[in-house]
C-alpha cells in the first residue's frame, strides 16, 4: 500500500492546493494532508483554524485525512508510515526552494521520496500570500477559494485581522 503525505502551511488552503490533493489522491492508496503547526512565516489563520479549514474542504474526498504536525516533515512521514511526500510545483521560482527541500529530506530520510505534481495553469499563479493581500484590499476571491475558506477569509477581513505567527 502506497501512502503519501502532502505537507504545507495551508494559510489558507486554496483551490490550487485542492487540485493537488485530488490528483495525488488518484495516485496513492492513502493521502494525509499535513498542516504544519509552527511555520517559519507569519500566518493569517492560527494553526487550529488552518487545520479545521483543511478538514472541512476535504471531508468528502475518500482516502484523504487531515492531520497537524510539529517538527520535521520526515519524522511525521515515518510516524505515519508514509513513503512519499507530495509537493505542487507552480512556477520556476518554486523549483529552487522545492529542489533544496527535497534534497534535504532525501539526505535525512533516503527511503522517503518527494513526488512533484505540476499545478494546473489556472492555479499556477495562486499563492496564499497573494490571496490574503487581495482579500485585505477588497478584491474578489471567489474563484480561488473553496466556499468555506472564502467565508473564513472574508470574516477575518471584516474583523480587521492581520498576520500572526502561529
Ligand atoms: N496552489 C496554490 N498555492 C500553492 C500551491 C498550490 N498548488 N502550492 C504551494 N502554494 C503556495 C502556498 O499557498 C504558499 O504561499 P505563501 O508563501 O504565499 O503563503 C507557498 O506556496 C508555499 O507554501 P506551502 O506549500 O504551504 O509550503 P511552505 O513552504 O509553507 O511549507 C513545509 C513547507 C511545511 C513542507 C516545510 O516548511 C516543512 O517541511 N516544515 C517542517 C519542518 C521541516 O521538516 N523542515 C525541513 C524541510 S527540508
Amino acid at each position: 500500500m502506497q501512502k503519501a503525505i502532502y505537507p504545507g502551511t495551508f494559510d489558507p488552503i486554496t483551490n490550487g492546493h485542492l487540485d493537488i490533493v485530488n490528483r495525488a489522491n488518484l495516485l496513492f492508496d492513502q493521502l494525509i494532508v499535513a498542516v504544519v503547526k509552527s511555520p517559519p512565516k507569519a500566518c493569517l489563520f492560527p494553526y487550529n483554524e488552518r487545520l479545521d479549514l483543511a478538514k472541512k474542504v476535504t471531508k468528502n474526498i475518500k482516502g484523504v485525512e487531515v492531520l497537524g504536525f510539529e517538527g520535521l516533515v520526515i519524522d511525521f512521514a515515518r510516524q505515519n508510515k508514509a513513503d512519499v511526500i507530495i509537493r505542487g510545483l507552480r512556477t520556476m521560482s518554486d523549483f529552487e526552494y522545492e529542489f533544496k527541500m527535497a534534497l534535504t529530506n532525501k539526505s535525512l530520510a533516503p527511503a522517503i521520496e518527494t513526488f512533484f505534481l505540476m499545478t494546473q495553469p489556472q492555479y499556477s499563479f495562486i499563492s496564499s500570500h497573494l490571496i490574503k493581500e487581495v482579500a485585505l484590499l477588497g478584491g474578489d476571491l471567489n474563484k480561488f477559494l473553496p466556499e468555506a475558506v472564502f467565508d473564513a477569509v472574508n470574516k477575518k477581513v471584516d474583523e480587521g485581522c492581520g498576520w500572526k505567527n502561529n
